[in-house]
């Protein structure tokens, strides 16, 4: 099996599974005609690991599923299965701090635009994470600007075509920025690779699950931390001027967790969040609860 050329050694690190087996990170085992490839024809989950446990697996799968189906991909084995392979993978890699991708494409085929009749294709890695990354982000937060949502209009389904978020990534590192927030309509919905949120006057409002954002797993454990703590929660789109005047502004994910947001396009934002009460504050220990149970 030949090589890529890929630079360093961290592309050695963790471990790959691709075409029903474990093999080699570096090695090149999908053929160019592979759905994913050609047309981002596919889904895929980011699941975080913590001393060796996928966290919140249930709910990735119960995302991931619901991505197939709105694509009409069908898996290539069942949820119990696929939960099982995550939970070897994690092991064989031996990592303590790490993400898991999970990817299913169409699967390999002849490049035409129908639906050809193949198995779908079912890739996956672990690889190691330096939570002292995301560490800094969480206590510092980031700056970011608006950028329009030209996204498409299923952005509920974690397809693999990142395309405009990955423009708006980059555009805002360009303009000296950590970080996008999309703006559909005149409302904020979401930024590149989070969910995000506001707190004003004590309630925490954030875009209603709707076809326009991700169903953010971080998010959905922030809705039940919030429900039990007794924090009145509006699951209500705002504008980017409620931001802007907002107590709390912070975004949510798997990798980050809940990350302040300080500062949008040079304006202070959010100057609640330096106090131990704050909302952000609460979900970040909250979840801390949640990984040292695990
Ligand atoms: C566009 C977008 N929104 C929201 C999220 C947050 O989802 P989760 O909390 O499941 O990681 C992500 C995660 O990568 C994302 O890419």
């Amino acid at each position: 099996m030949s090589k890529l050329q890929m630079e360093g050694s961290e592309w050695r690190e963790g471990v790959a599974y691709a075409r029903g087996q474990f093999v080699d990170p570096g090695a090149a085992v999908i053929p160019i005609e592979d759905r994913a490839h050609q047309f981002g024809d596919g889904i895929y989950e980011v699941i975080r690991v913590f001393e060796g446990r996928p966290l919140l697996l249930d709910d990735h799968m119960e995302r991931y599923e619901i991505s197939a189906r709105a694509i009409k991909l069908p898996l290539d084995r069942s949820l119990d299965e696929l939960r099982q392979l995550v939970v070897d993978a994690v092991a064989r890699s031996q990592l303590k701090d790490a993400q898991v991708y999970v990817q299913l494409s169409r699967g390999l085929a002849r490049r035409e635009h129908a639906f050809p009749a193949v198995p779908s294709h079912l890739s996956l890695t672990v690889r190691p994470l330096n939570d002292a990354d995301f560490y800094r982000v969480r206590e510092h937060g980031n700056r970011v600007m608006f950028t329009e949502d030209v996204r498409w209009r299923y952005c509920y389904i974690k397809s693999l075509n990142l395309l405009p978020n990955v423009m708006a990534k980059q555009a805002a590192l360009d303009a000296g920025y950590d970080d996008a927030v999309f703006v559909r309509d005149g409302y904020v919905t979401e930024c590149s690779s989070s969910n995000i949120a506001i707190v004003k006057d004590g309630v925490f409002y954030t875009h209603p699950a709707t076809e326009r954002v991700l169903h953010g797993v971080t998010r959905r454990f922030a809705l039940a931390y919030l429900k039990d703590a007794g924090i009145p929660v509006k699951e209500e789109a705002f504008t980017p001027d409620d931001l802007l005047h907002a107590d709390e502004v912070f975004t949510l994910n798997t990798i980050a967790e809940f990350s302040p947001v300080v500062e949008v396009e040079g304006r202070k934002v959010g100057v609640r969040i330096a106090q131990s009460d704050s909302v952000l504050r609460r979900l970040q220990a909250a979840y801390q609860t949640l990984v040292k149970g695990l």
